[in-house]
């Protein structure tokens, strides 16, 4: 249930459940209306709910993945697939292990040579454009204003390649890695100008703790310093937030 539309592409919704349906739904139209759909997915605890969704779609009402590819955002880095940390490991347990996905992949975060990480980088890229390109990137918005893990700084033309996290990414993620000096430095991110090329952006948002940075987002200065801000310039980009999440925003 949308309670309020605004302009700007912008649903605002009650509550975080019904943030995911409605993102959910917009999901499974393009999956149903497109059965090959090239996914761009994220991780963090925002797209939690959509998945939960995606996966009742899947069980009761027989949504079918089979043909769909999905490419993720980022990955820390150094980091190997099979670690409990891994946005590998969370794509598998919270979405790909129950449904029927066709073809998945998230950046490798392996450690090893530059020359091997740029090579990767540019051949995630390649399969990104050869898979047909992203018709849907689904994006949750860090506290920097970061989306995947573009940093402040990040360039409008950047593609996928080795990052540096910011210190308070690094500071927010340290509950999951059971300490600060637990979480990496780096990771392997798609670029702006990667999720940019997706034909459709869907951005959430839910809590008091977007807030800030939601506003920053939608009615800040637009610049590579809040590289969140670069995606209003996208012709067909959506956003959805809980009334907690856009309560900064100005009326309509
Ligand atoms: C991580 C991810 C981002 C995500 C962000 C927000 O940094 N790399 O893609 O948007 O977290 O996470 P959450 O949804 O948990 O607030």
């Amino acid at each position: 249930m949308l309670s309020e539309l605004k302009p700007k592409n912008i649903s605002i919704s009650s509550d975080y459940a019904h943030v995911c349906r409605a993102v959910a739904s917009r999901i499974a139209d393009l999956v149903r209306a497109k059965p090959g759909a090239v996914l761009g997915l994220a991780t963090g605890s925002s797209p939690l709910g959509v998945y939960a969704e995606l996966i009742r779609m899947h069980r009761e009402e027989g949504l079918d993945f089979s043909r769909v590819t999905s490419f993720n955002l980022d990955e820390y880095y150094p980091m190997s697939a099979s670690s409990e940390h891994s946005y590998h490991a969370f794509m598998e347990a919270n979405l790909f292990s129950q449904i029927n996905i066709g073809r998945w992949y998230v950046p490798d975060g392996r450690s090893r040579g530059m020359q091997e990480i740029l090579l990767d980088c540019r051949r995630y890229e390649e399969r990104i454009a050869d898979t047909g390109g992203l018709d849907l990137q689904l994006l949750g918005i860090g506290r920097t204003g970061h989306v995947g893990f573009n940093e402040p700084g990040s360039p409008r033309d950047s593609r996928t390649r080795l990052v540096t996290l910011h210190e308070v990414t690094r500071v927010d993620a340290a509950p999951g890695f059971g300490g600060l000096d637990q979480v990496p430095h780096q990771a392997v991110s798609m670029g702006i100008a990667t999720i940019m090329d997706a034909r459709e952006i869907v951005m959430m948002a839910s809590g008091a703790g977007k807030a800030e940075i939601v506003r920053r987002a939608l009615e800040g200065e637009e610049t590579e310093q809040v590289p969140a801000t670069l995606i209003r310039r996208h012709a067909n980009a959506r956003f959805y937030f809980d009334t907690d999440a856009a309560r900064l925003l100005s009326a309509p």
